[in-house]
């Protein structure tokens, strides 16, 4: 294929049905012939390691530590010279992202300023901005309900009140940076298939418009 890459990333709370989003794109993309790369945020390089090692508590940091460190993690996943994704679209490579720099700015300004967040991101959306940010919008509630079908028991209570914050925080965000960002929200409720036709119309659009 000619030109560059698209860069899509999917956007949403915990369990709101983001990676089954990118298979499905991913098996649409491969029956339409056009060259794609999956990739999810936080990576597995060493700064994603240090992350997950905070996430799962086994390591402590100030919340602005790990906002910076998100956007560290961020820089090599567009930059490092193995499997960059910003060299991947420059080949012509399709790139579809599980969470971008929208996850810190919902996720990161529930202890930080946003507007901080956004300005530590700058770098990012400097290199590589989305054609388009899909944002899978469910109501806590059902996202919980499906992460607790899937996944170990976590504090219920705890979890709604926190993503429930979260997902507030992706539309402030929206609201924020309009104008600047792409933003596609999709009704996360349907089945798989039925999100799956509507992220596809978004996609399509991006590849029509060039
Ligand atoms: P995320 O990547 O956003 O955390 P997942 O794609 O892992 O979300 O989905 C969370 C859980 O919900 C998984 O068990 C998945 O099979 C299920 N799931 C995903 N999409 C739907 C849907 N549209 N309807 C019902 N269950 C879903
Ligand atoms: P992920 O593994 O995608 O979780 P899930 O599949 O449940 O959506 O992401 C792990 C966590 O990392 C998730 O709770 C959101 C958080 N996160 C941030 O706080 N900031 C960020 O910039 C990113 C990319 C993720």
């Amino acid at each position: 294929m000619e030109g560059k890459g698209k860069f899509i990333a999917f956007e949403g709370i915990d369990g709101s049905g983001k990676s089954t989003q990118v298979r499905l794109l991913a098996e649409r993309l491969r029956s339409e012939n056009i060259p794609f790369y999956t990739t999810m945020e936080p990576t597995d390089s060493p700064v994603g390691s240090l992350i997950h090692q905070i996430m799962t508590g086994r390591v402590k940091a100030d919340p602005k530590v790990i906002a910076a460190l998100f956007v560290a993690d961020r820089l090599d996943h567009l930059l490092n010279d193995v499997n960059g994704i910003s060299q991947k679209i420059d080949e012509g490579t399709t790139v579809i992202m599980d969470r971008y720099y929208f996850s810190s700015y919902a996720y990161q300004s529930v202890d930080a300023p946003m507007d901080w967040v956004i300005q530590a991101n700058e770098q990012s959306s400097a290199i590589l901005r989305p054609a388009v940010n899909i944002f899978i919008d469910i109501d806590p509630d059902t996202a919980l309900e499906r992460i607790a079908k899937s996944r170990f028991q976590r504090e219920l209570f705890e979890e709604k009140s926190r993503l429930t914050i979260v997902r507030q925080k992706y539309i402030e965000a929206f609201d924020k940076l309009q104008g600047v960002e792409q933003v596609a929200v999709v009704d996360g409720n349907g089945s798989p298939k039925e999100i799956a036709a509507d992220v596809w119309d978004i996609v399509k659009k991006c590849f029509i418009m060039g």
